[in-house]
């Protein structure tokens, strides 16, 4: 037996408030504090015998009875979208078949497949019996490299472990979160913006402060009021460019000027740029990290939108740090982070390399001439609508039209006006409420065009019968 035995040394376990403590050597503890009577050292440490048994310090009263509750983080979980929709009475007019305008998921009417040559990758990936098995958690080398390749330009140069490879666009946005911020920090959140952000955030303990968008200068942001919200406990802002739920791009000044933001507070971005190249012709929409020689940015994409395949969760984090400001510990949290739950579907991995080298050009133009056309048809339509104030997107799959309430004095809100256009005209679109962002709807383009076509006509009829000029004017008009 070893003299510490001897000395009937006790380890000493957490305590209640996490601080741990060196091992007590002997019955006395440190700093000469004793064992009570009850097991518990008088500085409220928990003693264990070095043997290995666990002696509780007060014997517990067993449960009478089965208490079994959802976590906090279960409770502190919250999609806005869900919340709201959920709550929505949706009966649609039996008479008219259901248009749904409402759904981010550009696969659902069948019109928009897929290239052939991403389905030969996939097909490839697995008859080649090669990718059945567990990539290492931030996903194969080669496959980092092929999206490295992809991405690297020579404002931006970008190396395969600069790239970590994520379960959709979700998991990069969730990792860059965690890996910046701590439970009392605040990060800076588009409004109107995808919510996901402050779900993952909310559920984390990190605050969100809205930054006001613009749509009267095509959704630019705020950049005083985006300003004016930077604090010491600020850990990240978030950008997303071109945007959903706006479908606006920014454009390469506009970049400029929030990186000057950024860099005057000395704040990392974490850029989603999921629609990245989702722009319409005559657009040019350069990557924030192109633009930047000093701030460190994590840019998340992924395969989902561009190449039309949301359901096979391929995302990616990009980490632009040119002056080592993220540094190796950043990095390393990252891994760290990825470790928990590995990300990327390895079939998906295996194929990657093919899907970015091989799709073609027309492959995006089709499907970026697509969405341009049925977002002017859906903005010439709705802007001719009493009481409606579409803004006309430069990117991404949606538009945002703003409704003058004044005018619609039946319903109380965005959420009333559209469970309402579904109850009389079977179209649904998103209240933008479900953004933080009231009195505006979006609209989801990638519905066929004749969809499109019938729900403005639909729209229209709806917007006519329950417009009302507002008594003011109604007085202009008896003077
Ligand atoms: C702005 C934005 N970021 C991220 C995502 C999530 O992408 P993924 O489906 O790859 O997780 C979406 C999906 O709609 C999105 O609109």
């Amino acid at each position: 037996m070893s003299s510490r035995m001897e000395n009937k040394s006790y380890s000493v376990q957490m305590n209640g408030t996490g601080v741990h403590s060196k091992p007590a050597v002997n019955t006395k503890g440190l700093n000469g504090t004793g064992v009570n009577g009850k097991g518990v050292h008088s500085n409220g440490f928990h003693h264990v015998s070095v043997n290995g048994s666990l002696y509780p310090a007060k014997v517990k009263s067993r449960r009478l009875r089965w208490d079994v509750k959802p976590s906090e983080m279960a409770n502190n979980t919250l999609n806005p979208i869900r919340a709201i929709v959920d709550g929505m009475k949706l009966t649609p007019n039996v008479d008219k078949p259901m248009i749904a305008l409402s759904i981010g998921d550009p696969t659902v009417f069948g019109n928009l497949p897929t290239d052939e040559a991403v389905l030969q990758a996939l097909k490839g990936a697995i008859d080649s019996q090669k990718y059945n098995g567990y990539a290492p958690s931030v996903g194969y080398l080669k496959s980092r490299q092929a999206v490295s390749n992809f991405y690297s330009c020579p404002e931006a140069p970008l190396d395969a472990e600069d790239v970590i490879l994520t379960s959709g666009c979700s998991q990069a946005i969730e990792l860059a979160i965690s890996v910046l911020c701590n439970p009392g920090d605040n990060i800076l959140v588009p409004c109107p913006g995808f919510s996901l952000y402050k779900t993952l955030a909310v559920s984390l303990g990190i605050k969100v402060k809205l930054y006001n968008l613009l749509p009267e200068k095509s959704w630019e942001i705020d950049l005083q009021h985006m300003e004016s919200l930077i604090d010491e406990r600020t850990s990240c802002l978030i950008v997303t460019n071109p945007s959903n739920p706006c479908g606006s791009v920014f454009n390469r000044e506009h970049l400029q000027k929030i990186l000057k933001v950024a860099s005057r507070h000395c704040v990392p971005i974490l850029a989603d740029e999921i629609y990245s190249d989702m722009v319409f012709p005559g657009c040019h929409c350069p990557s924030i990290a192109s633009l930047s020689s000093d701030v460190p940015i994590l840019s998340c994409g992924g395969l989902a939108k561009r190449w039309l395949v949301p359901g096979w969760r391929m995302g990616w984090i990009l980490i632009h740090d040119r002056n080592e400001v993220f540094g190796s510990e950043i990095r390393q949290g990252l891994v760290k982070l990825s470790q928990r739950i590995l990300g990327a579907c390895t079939i998906v991995q295996g194929a990657l390399e093919s899907i970015l080298n091989n799709t073609p050009q027309s492959f995006y133009n089709k499907t970026i001439s697509f969405l341009k056309s049925n977002s002017e048809i859906c903005f010439s339509e709705l802007s001719t609508v009493p009481g409606l104030n579409p803004v006309m997107p430069s990117g991404a799959m949606y538009l945002m039209v703003g409704l003058d309430m004044d005018h619609f004095p039946d319903f109380k809100n965005d959420v009333d006006f559209t469970e309402r256009l579904v109850t009389e005209q079977s179209v649904f679109c998103l209240p933008a409420s479900a953004f933080e962002y009231p009195n505006f709807f979006r609209i989801v383009v990638t519905v066929p065009e004749e969809m499109m076509v019938e729900a403005c006509g639909r729209i229209r009829e709806f917007c006519q019968r329950h417009y009302r000029p507002r008594s003011c004017d109604s007085n202009d008009l008896d003077q």
